[in-house]
């Protein structure tokens, strides 16, 4: 039976990376046999959060479901945009009286996948635990889906590693986003879980996290506000890919990919 291919891609920095993500994904996926695509796309509007043309834009050109994070709500677009469409989520541990759903359903390969987003509390908002919310939503939809995967937009590599040995074995990939660097510890844990701390950015290659290197300097030295902008000819897109076995579903390869 066919392998099974899941393309996690890394927070898409503003519109000039939604733009590089329209040309490029759609060759990425044919030439890699990639059957469903999960992308960041928090800060993917230009002044940060999503908007409807981000949106449009990454499920236009290749992106099947899109997660998020901290910057979510940052756009005044993104409420609506949470609650028309299905295939953009939030972090489920925020407050359930926010528009949106912390996880989703989509089908690809012959296979339903239970996508779910959450966020880290370690240096972060002091939302709800993560770790119930996960375990609720695994409750939740238990029969429902074939294939599960967990997006933790978190700031602390060990929370996002904790999460990951914790739902090991009870969640089939686990990727975490948010620091925007890509990490080298993509494995397969002990009970069969892929996982990768974090799969870093779809941004600028001279930037700091995506952002001109300018202002991050001057914020850095001055510690005063500075409007983030984003400049930079060379894109590079930052994910992971994760192979499963078509007949059994098991995880069997986790690999780290730029494009
Ligand atoms: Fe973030």
């Amino acid at each position: 039976m066919k392998e099974i291919k899941l393309l996690a891609l890394g927070d898409v920095v503003r519109t000039v990376s939604c733009s590089y993500i329209s040309r490029n994904l759609w060759k990425f996926r044919r030439e890699h046999g990639i059957d469903i695509v999960v992308a960041n796309g928090e800060n993917a509007s230009e002044n940060g959060g999503i908007d409807r043309y981000s949106m449009d834009t990454l499920l236009s050109y290749g992106v099947d479901v899109i997660t998020t994070g901290n910057h979510v709500f940052k756009n005044n677009e993104a409420k609506a945009l949470l609650d028309e469409n299905k295939y953009i989520i939030r972090p489920a541990n925020y407050p359930d009286a926010l528009p949106g759903y912390g996880y989703t359903l989509f089908e690809a390969a012959g296979k339903t996948f239970l996508i779910i987003n959450v966020m880290g509390v370690v240096l972060m908002e002091p939302l709800a635990d993560p770790f119930t919310a996960v375990e609720k939503i695994l409750e939740r939809n238990r029969g429902k889906y074939d294939i599960s995967v967990l997006d933790v937009h978190a700031e602390a590599t060990s929370e996002k590693r904790a999460m990951g040995l914790f739902f090991d074995g009870k969640i089939d990939i686990i990727f975490g986003t948010h620091t925007h660097v890509q990490t080298a510890d993509e494995q397969v844990l002990p009970r069969g879980t892929g996982y990768i701390t974090d799969i870093g950015m779809c941004g600028p290659d001279n930037s700091v996290l995506g952002i001109d290197t300018k202002c991050i300097v001057e914020k850095l030295r001055m510690h005063t506000p500075v409007k983030f902008t984003v400049s930079g000819t060379k894109i590079t897109a930052h994910g992971a890919v994760f192979t499963l076995d078509g007949a059994t579903g098991k995880v069997k390869k986790a690999e780290r990919i730029t494009f």
